[in-house]
């Protein structure tokens, strides 16, 4: 069954204010007071001092949906699933409710009001760091087994899958640094035969494609110190998932260029180049350009301009790349008035949400 992100983003918002949470204004692409990050990568980048304990004005229950870029994806870029520009969905606890309540209601989400089929869906668990004394989330494991996940639907991974922050495992984290075990929800499209260049056996984190992760839940617990690792004063969940993700798991496709965050990007490229996407030789090309010219739109709008350095590097990178993929596509210059009707696509879909 489709699903329409206009549909998705009015449930998501249903479902956290029927559990009393209040709507935390996304930020803009740009950080405004964050001299640590050049773009707004992940929902809780706002929230960090609630999340190492500080009072938040609205409560200790928020959520979003956040608008992210991310400039590190830029080389994924072209296969099913990467983009740079990207929607998380978001919800937090500051030392409210923690793994039970946080994973049942994910659960509740995609199975009840989504009516995802569950025995498409597998979960993740945190299997420990010895190195660094963090122990196994057995806690979580249970949880799931309790909300009827089949054992086999279950799985472990250490540090590099199962454990975030915004530094990656634990051995990056600088001190004052707040992370901890996350668990991820994956979706299995059956259609995708497991390919075995990329492992004997296929499982959720297998790169082959036939899993996609939908949802990370990730119990901020831990702040790294000098010494090692302390348990934060109040357990905190920071929950993100991939609205587009969502919508192509919901399609039962895997691919969000064809989900209608895309396909009208696609559309117009279709029609200035006059070349079908499904064409393998131009596939490739037209997701970049799609997810490049979004993104650049967006930063623009944010007021970004291309620039010799910082962000308006990125933005120059992104602009450098849509027009060298236009050339080759069209095989000739593109006009600024068949430019104009992309963009227009894009300020489409987002009109009443960014636009
Ligand atoms: N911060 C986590 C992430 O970015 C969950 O929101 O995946």
């Amino acid at each position: 069954m489709k699903l329409s992100h206009k549909e998705l983003r009015k449930k998501f918002f249903q479902f956290w204010k029927a559990r009393d949470h209040k709507e935390v204004p996304p930020i803009p692409l740009v950080p405004q007071n964050d001299p640590t990050t050049l773009f707004t990568g992940s929902g809780m980048q706002q929230l960090v001092p609630n999340l190492l304990g500080a009072p938040h004005p609205l409560g200790t229950r928020v959520f979003n949906i956040q608008p992210c870029f991310r400039s590190q994806d830029i080389d994924e870029v072209g296969d099913n699933r990467h983009t740079t520009f990207f929607e998380m969905m978001g919800n937090w606890s500051f030392g409210d409710y923690f793994k039970k309540e946080q994973l049942t209601w994910f659960w509740q989400f995609l199975t009840k009001e989504l009516k995802f089929n569950e025995n498409l869906l597998y979960v993740t668990v945190f299997a420990g760091d010895k190195k660094n004394s963090l122990p196994a989330d057995l806690e979580s494991r249970k949880i799931w087994k309790d909300l009827g996940v089949a054992k086999n639907h279950i799985y472990e991974y250490g540090p590099e899958k199962n454990w975030w922050s915004r530094a990656g495992v634990p051995d990056n984290m600088p001190p004052g640094e707040p992370g901890g075990p996350d668990s991820e929800v994956f979706f299995e499209f059956t259609q995708i035969a497991h390919d075995k260049k990329f492992g004997d056996h296929c499982h959720p984190n297998c790169d082959c494609g036939r899993f996609m992760e939908i949802g990370n839940s990730v119990f901020m617990q831990y702040k790294k110190t000098d010494k090692g690792f302390e348990e934060l004063p109040k357990k905190n969940v920071d929950f993100g998932g991939g609205l587009e993700r969502i919508i192509a798991a919901k399609s039962n496709d895997p691919d969000i260029f064809r989900s209608d965050l895309y396909l009208p990007i696609v559309e117009a490229l279709e029609k200035i180049s006059n070349k079908p996407y499904r064409e393998n030789s131009v596939k490739k090309m037209m997701r970049v350009i799609a997810d490049h010219l979004k993104a650049a739109t967006l930063l623009i709008k944010t007021g970004v301009f291309p620039s010799n350095k910082e962000r308006g590097y990125f933005l120059r990178r992104l602009l450098r790349r849509i027009t060298i993929k236009l050339l080759k596509l069209k095989g000739s210059l593109i006009k600024v008035e068949d430019l104009d009707m992309v963009v227009d696509s894009i300020v489409e879909m987002y009109k009443g949400i960014y636009f």
